[in-house]
């Protein structure tokens, strides 16, 4: 079912070409003279002096297309020793990329759960990249890319539809009187400060969109967990005064209806969230209207 999915489109080859590089770009005298005052500090995927400890081989299946090469796509495998390897699959991706086969593609920036550039399949489970441990199994780690979305390349997956459902939802204040104090913050109470919690904390990877079924089979009219969490979170905003507009806008059969609570989202969320119980939310409160 996910290999469907997988099909890929040559039109996305214009979008990959929007990517950043996965290299670093060339020094300028300024970035220079800053590497210099900077003490360098090994990667920890980079290579290391030969190290004391026994080698310990681990194999690395990964997805990989290429939308230049009219070849179908394939899992390649890779095997890298994780003595002289940092503990995680991005890590381990890393020193895939510099040492062994600089092609592959995949996208990350923070390494520390934050950016949720990092995004993909691994062994089974959406995750992120940085945050997911190396499995200790002989048995190679696979990894695909996010399940149900175009591939633009290898582990890169479009997310323009994504995207798109999240601005859909108007993730951003909406007043229809002026500030209380003009040129001032608007106040909130710390009790509706806290009704925020468990929605803010949303880094927009897609892990959990992209687990739900619901939003595989109806994927454009569908808003998935991550964008109806957003709405949520503007709903319950007690600055916020177009409460009811926002309901309105979700209160469809395919955008809010389409979650079956499955609950897949919440397994999938690497930030621990709630999506399902914040489409719970949104559906009671549609009855209250
Ligand atoms: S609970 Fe709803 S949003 Fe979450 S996986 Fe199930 S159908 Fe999708
Ligand atoms: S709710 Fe969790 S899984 Fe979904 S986009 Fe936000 S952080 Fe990612
Ligand atoms: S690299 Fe930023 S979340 Fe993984």
């Amino acid at each position: 079912m996910a290999a469907a999915r997988f099909l890929l489109r040559r039109s996305s080859f214009a979008a990959a070409r929007r990517l950043l590089p996965t290299h670093p770009p060339l020094p300028t005298a300024a970035s220079s003279a800053a590497a210099r005052l900077v003490p360098a500090q090994a990667h920890s995927s980079q290579s290391s002096p030969p190290s004391a400890q026994p080698k310990r081989m681990k194999t690395f299946s990964i997805y990989r297309w290429n939308p230049d090469d009219p070849t179908k796509p394939q899992l390649q495998k890779y095997e890298i020793d994780l003595a002289e390897c940092g503990p995680m699959v991005l890590d381990a991706l890393i020193k895939i990329k510099n040492e062994v086969d600089p092609s592959l593609t995949f996208r990350r920036s923070c390494r520390e759960g934050i950016c949720g550039s990092c995004a993909m399949n691994i062994d089974g489970d959406n995750g992120l990249a940085c945050l997911t441990k190396i499995s200790s199994a002989e048995s190679p780690t696979t990894i695909t890319p996010l399940p149900h979305m175009f591939v633009i390349k290898d582990l890169v997956v479009d997310m323009t539809n994504f995207y798109n459902q999240y601005k859909s939802v108007e993730p951003w204040l909406k007043r229809k009187d002026p500030p209380p104090v003009p040129g001032k913050e608007i106040i909130q109470s710390k009790k509706d400060r806290a009704k925020l919690d468990g929605m803010y904390e949303c880094i927009l990877c897609a892990c959990c969109s992209t687990s739900c079924p619901s939003y595989w089979w109806n994927p454009e009219s569908y808003l998935g967990p991550a964008a109806l969490l957003h709405a949520h979170r503007w709903i319950q905003d007690s600055r916020d005064q177009y409460t009811k507009e926002r309901l309105e806008a979700v209160n469809d059969e395919f955008k809010l209806y389409r979650c079956h609570t499955i609950k897949n989202c919440v397994h999938a969320c690497p930030k621990g969230l709630n999506p399902a119980k914040q489409i719970e939310s949104i559906k009671k409160l549609e009855l209250q209207k």
